[in-house]
């Protein structure tokens, strides 16, 4: 067999592995169609250390809340969290260091869809909004002129989280 031959068999291979497996995802979540026109193979080198990076939101303004909307947050913390998050496993250096910085909508998104783990999306939105104002509260989030924590996502995603350990 020639290079040509090798390299056709090569491809024509790989053609047959996606059609019968299609799935096939690369870590960035490109999909390649069984149909897909493909140049010669490349080796893939995946970097098995890789992060996705979150962006951080540095320059924005720290998010408000009220006082009555933390106090009612942190009656349903204990109600439905602290069966799994008990102690301040939230509140402190842990919370700050992978949350401080960010985007409240992301935390808020993070909560609202995926928890209580139990059931997720499960509460109300603004019991959701309460949770999130309690949790703001108990890590320190910087308030200099207290508004109401809204659910209007360009607000959400306009401000960021403040906190400093406790
Ligand atoms: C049935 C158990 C359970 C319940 C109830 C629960 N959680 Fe979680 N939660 C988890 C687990 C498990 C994780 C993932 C573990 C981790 O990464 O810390 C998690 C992760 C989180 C995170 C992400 C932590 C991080 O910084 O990455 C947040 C925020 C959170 N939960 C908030 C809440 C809130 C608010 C409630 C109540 C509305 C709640 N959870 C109820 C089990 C639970």
């Amino acid at each position: 067999m020639n290079r040509r031959t090798i390299l056709a068999s090569a491809i024509l291979l790989a053609t047959y592995a996606c059609a019968t497996a299609p799935n096939v995802r690369s870590p960035l979540g490109a999909y390649l169609s069984p149909n897909a026109k493909t140049g010669p193979t490349v080796p893939l080198r995946v970097d098995p250390n890789a992060r996705v990076i979150l962006s951080g939101a540095a320059g924005l303004p720290a998010a408000q809340f009220l006082a009555s909307q933390a106090t009612r947050g942190a009656a349903i913390y204990s109600r439905t969290c602290d069966t799994c998050h008990g102690a301040g496993t939230l509140v402190g250096a842990t919370f700050v260091q992978s949350w401080n910085n960010r985007r409240v909508y992301d935390l808020y998104a993070v909560v609202r869809s995926t928890m209580p783990l139990d059931n997720p999306g499960g509460l109300k939105d603004g019991e959701y909004l309460d949770v999130v104002a309690y949790l703001l509260q108990a890590n320190k989030q910087q308030t200099d002129r207290p508004d109401s924590l809204k659910s209007d996502t360009l607000s959400m995603r306009g401000t960021r989280i403040a906190v400093s350990a406790p």
